[in-house]
C-alpha cells in the first residue's frame, strides 16, 4: 500500500518538487498559504495519486491544530513529514533589522515546525515505518553577514532533529535534517520582499542547486531500508564553500 506522506510549503521550490517527485508512489498531503497555487498542484498531481490540500499559515497554531485535526481518515494514516515550509526574511545586520521578520521566522521555521511536529508524532508512531524529513540548512551550522535570526532557526532545526532520533529511538520514526546551500528557488524573492532584480542577483553567473535536487535527497532518505537512519545530509552547489574567518584589523 502508498505511504501517505504530508509536505508544508508545497506551492513552490522544494516543497513542490518533493510533491512531484513522491506522487507516483505516495498519497499526498500537501500544504501551503495560496489556495489558488495549492489547488492547481493538486488537480495537475491528482492524475498520479491521491492528493489532499491544506490552505493555512503553520505560524498560526489554532488553525494548524484545526486543519490537522479535520484530515480525513483516508489520509490520515501519514507516515512521512516533510517539514519543509520556512522563509528567511531580510539580509541586513542585527541592528539594522524590523524585529518583526525576525518574528515572522521563528513562528514559521522553529515554532510553526515544532508544532506541526508534536501534532503528528501520535500518527507517526502507529505507522510501521515513518520519517520525518527536516528541511534546514547550511545557515544552521555557518554564519554569514545578515543571517543572523534565520541561521538560529536553522540551528534550532539542526538541534531539534538529533534531539527527536534520541527521543524516538526504539520506535518506528526516523528523523532527517536536510540542509541545503544555495538553491534558486522563490527563497530569495520572499527574503528581498518581492524584489525580483536583487533576487536575480543570487543567481547570477553560477549555477546554483534547484529545486528537483533536493526533492531527490528527500525520496532517497525515505527510500532506504529500514535499518538505515540518515541523521544529516549537508548539501551545496559545487560552486559554493567556505571563505576565511574575517578580521577587522582596525580595532585594537
Ligand atoms: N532556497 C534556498 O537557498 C534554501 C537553502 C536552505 C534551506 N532552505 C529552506 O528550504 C525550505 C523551502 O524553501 P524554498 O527554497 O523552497 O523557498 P520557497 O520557494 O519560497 O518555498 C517556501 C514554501 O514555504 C511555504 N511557507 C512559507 N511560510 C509559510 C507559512 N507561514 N505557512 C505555511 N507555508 C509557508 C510557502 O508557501 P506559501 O507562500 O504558499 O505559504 C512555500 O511553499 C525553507 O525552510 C527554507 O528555509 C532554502
Amino acid at each position: 500500500m502508498k505511504r501517505t506522506a504530508l509536505i508544508t510549503g508545497a506551492t513552490s521550490g522544494f516543497g513542490l518538487a518533493t510533491a512531484g517527485k513522491l506522487a507516483q508512489n505516495y498519497r499526498l498531503v500537501i500544504t501551503g498559504r495560496r489556495e489558488d497555487r495549492l489547488e492547481k498542484i493538486k488537480e495537475d498531481l491528482s492524475h498520479h495519486t491521491d492528493v489532499l490540500s491544506l490552505c493555512f499559515d503553520i505560524s498560526d497554531l489554532e488553525e494548524t491544530k484545526k486543519q490537522i485535526k479535520n484530515i480525513p481518515i483516508d489520509f490520515s494514516e501519514i507516515s512521512v513529514l516533510i517539514n519543509n515550509a520556512g522563509l528567511a526574511l531580510g539580509l541586513e545586520p542585527a541592528d539594522k533589522v524590523d524585529f518583526q521578520d525576525w518574528q515572522s521566522m521563528i513562528n514559521t521555521n522553529v515554532t510553526g515546525l515544532a508544532h506541526l511536529t508534536h501534532l503528528l508524532l501520535p500518527t507517526l508512531k502507529q505507522q510501521p515505518l515513518s520519517d520525518i524529513i527536516n528541511i534546514g540548512s547550511i545557515a544552521g551550522s555557518w554564519p554569514y553577514p545578515g543571517g543572523n535570526v534565520y541561521g538560529a532557526t536553522k540551528a534550532f532545526v539542526a538541534q531539534f532533529s538529533r534531539n527527536l532520533r534520541a527521543d524516538l529511538l526504539g520506535s518506528s520514526i526516523r528523523v532527517c535534517n536536510i540542509e541545503p546551500g544555495l538553491a534558486e528557488t522563490e527563497f530569495s524573492k520572499v527574503r528581498f520582499k518581492g524584489d525580483e532584480a536583487k533576487a536575480k542577483e543570487v543567481y547570477k553567473n553560477l549555477t546554483p542547486l534547484f529545486a528537483e535536487d533536493i526533492a531527490k535527497q528527500v525520496k532517497w532518505v525515505i527510500e532506504q531500508d529500514a535499518h538505515i537512519n540518515l541523521n544529516s545530509i549537508e548539501i551545496m552547489p559545487s560552486c559554493q564553500a567556505w571563505g576565511p574567518l574575517k578580521v577587522n584589523r582596525e580595532s585594537v
